[in-house]
């Protein structure tokens, strides 16, 4: 294990602290930073939330659930011991001023001579309370940052809100938005295939690219968050975020440095670049989907609406796919197909960069010549591939051709290297303080432009969501979206 690149000791404070990300997410990536010896002698980790849990209820509450999700390999009784002295506890309220006392005894004298983190993992109606209560309580200075857990708003209005509450606060460069997918660690191993190689970049323009597909497919329902996730629907949940950011990074120019000031330029001019949704192109370009039961893997599953806590009437789409389009040199021409979905028969993520045909073929007619992908796997396994076509070896008269894939994974003595959960790099990069993989205001509003008026077609338009069974690849809409345009979503297996 890698014993480098010890952080400074830090105050963590995680606000909804016994909430489900905390003890899903958090908590297990605070404990493997210990484990691999990042974290500082002297570092503490303050869960905080309105329930008056105590010390010890905490950590039995955190051991429990650190049993359960950390990997049974990386669980270790030292290790617990060690990471149990860093934890404590306080109850407490985000809207009551003086239960912040609290919080400021826990945080100790010391509080003035190391740096703290601020995570607010509650709901982000409570994001500007958290922070004017902080400031009220004296916990707020320039060694202080703060993470913004998603959603950030339901919408542009609603995000600049949100956005105004915590910068009436904190400066913009100690405020961190958190979007979990730019920790994945091939998200930034794209970063690197891109700009650390002179191959690519020549050809990566619609001279030479042909379309973009960016498919985050789960197999998972809602998993007892209807009521949130109703309220919200796979465009705000999935789209406005997540793929939005990925296709930021496949689309943007080549940043000067990887400064956070100089990648979030880049990104940002890809999103001010994106083409519109008039209703028109609403009509034209999405498709909405909610699930029915159906069978995911050999499990009987109900449908969205029957799952429990549901609504017969709901309207929320649980799948989209989107045609999206770049309107700049670079990209003018290229379709971007943004495709996620829950109850999808596989999990996994996928950036899919098709490269146009060759322009004349020489092989015989029937040869089975096809373009070149670079396929980008982010999970469940990480991995490059780069399909190429070659000779199929033999003697035959007529020269055949094939596609190959080359490997552009890890190769397997580098892999050895624990690959780390997104989690743990982003906060590790918090404690640090490098913004670099956080998302800036002006790109969170530049997102909702676009997001907001797809929202708005949508809701103009009276079509109602398509249906598609639990366990399939989405409505039939979803294929004829980029059959129109002579193409076809790429099959993984
Ligand atoms: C979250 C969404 O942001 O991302 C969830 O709110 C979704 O609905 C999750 O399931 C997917 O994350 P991952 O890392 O499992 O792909």
């Amino acid at each position: 294990m890698i014993q480098s690149n010890v952080s400074f000791p830090c105050n963590v404070v995680i606000f909804g602290g016994n909430g489900d990300l905390a003890i899903r997410k958090l908590l297990p990536a605070l404990y493997n930073l210990d484990r691999a010896g990042y974290l500082g002698e002297g570092t503490q980790v303050i869960g905080a939330s309105r329930t008056d849990l105590g010390r010890d209820g905490y950590l039995k509450m955190v051991k429990k659930g650190l049993q359960e999700f950390v990997k049974k390999e990386d669980w270790d009784a030292d290790v617990w011991t060690r990471f149990s002295e860093r934890l404590n506890y306080a109850a407490v309220d985000a809207t009551k001023a003086e239960t912040f006392k609290l919080l400021s005894d826990a945080l100790g004298k010391g509080f003035k001579e190391q740096d703290t983190v601020y995570y607010m993992s509650t709901a982000p109606d409570f994001f500007g309370d958290i922070c004017s209560n902080l400031k009220k309580a004296g916990l707020v200075s320039n060694r202080c940052r703060v993470v913004m857990e998603k959603p950030i708003g339901k919408s542009l209005e609603t995000s600049k809100l949100i956005n105004d509450a915590v910068s009436a606060v904190f400066d913009e460069n100690n405020i961190y938005r958190i979007d979990h997918y730019m920790g994945k660690e091939t998200v930034q191993n794209l970063l690197a295939v891109r700009f650390g190689n002179a191959l690519f970049e020549p050809v990566w323009t619609n001279a030479h690219i042909d379309n973009v597909q960016i498919t985050v497919a789960e197999t998972v329902g809602v998993e007892g968050r209807w009521g949130y996730y109703d309220d919200s629907g796979a465009l705000r949940d999935m789209i406005q975020n997540h793929l939005l950011q990925l296709l930021c990074l496949v689309a943007m120019g080549v940043p000067v440095s990887l400064d956070p000031d100089a990648v979030r330029a880049e990104k940002l001019k890809v999103l001010k670049s994106l083409k519109k949704m008039s209703i028109d192109r609403v009509r034209r370009n999405t498709v909405r989907a909610q699930y029915t039961s159906g069978n995911v893997n050999g499990v009987q599953v109900p449908g969205y609406k029957d799952e429990e806590g549901g609504k017969p009437e709901s309207m929320t789409e649980t799948f989209v796919a989107i045609r999206a389009d770049i309107h700049n040199w670079r990209w003018r021409g290229v379709p971007f197909y943004l495709r996620t979905g829950k109850r999808l028969p596989a999990r996994y993520s996928e950036i899919v960069i098709q490269f146009k045909d060759v322009p004349h073929s020489i092989f015989p007619d029937g040869s089975n010549l096809s373009s070149n992908k670079l396929v980008i796997r982010l999970q469940p396994e990480e991995s490059i591939q780069l399909y190429m076509m070659n000779k199929l070896p033999g003697l035959s008269e007529r020269m055949q051709v094939t596609p190959v894939t080359l490997n552009l994974s890890m190769p397997d003595h580098l892999a050895d290297n624990r690959v780390p959960e997104a989690y743990e790099r982003l906060i590790l990069d918090v404690i640090r303080g490098n913004s670099t993989l956080f998302v800036h205001r002006d790109e969170v509003e530049a997102a909702w432009v676009w997001a907001d008026a797809v929202l708005d077609g949508w809701h103009q338009s009276t079509i109602a969501p398509h249906a598609y069974p639990a366990g399939s690849w989405g409505p039939q809409a979803a294929f004829e979206l980029v059959a129109r345009d002579g193409r076809s979503w790429h099959e993984s297996n």
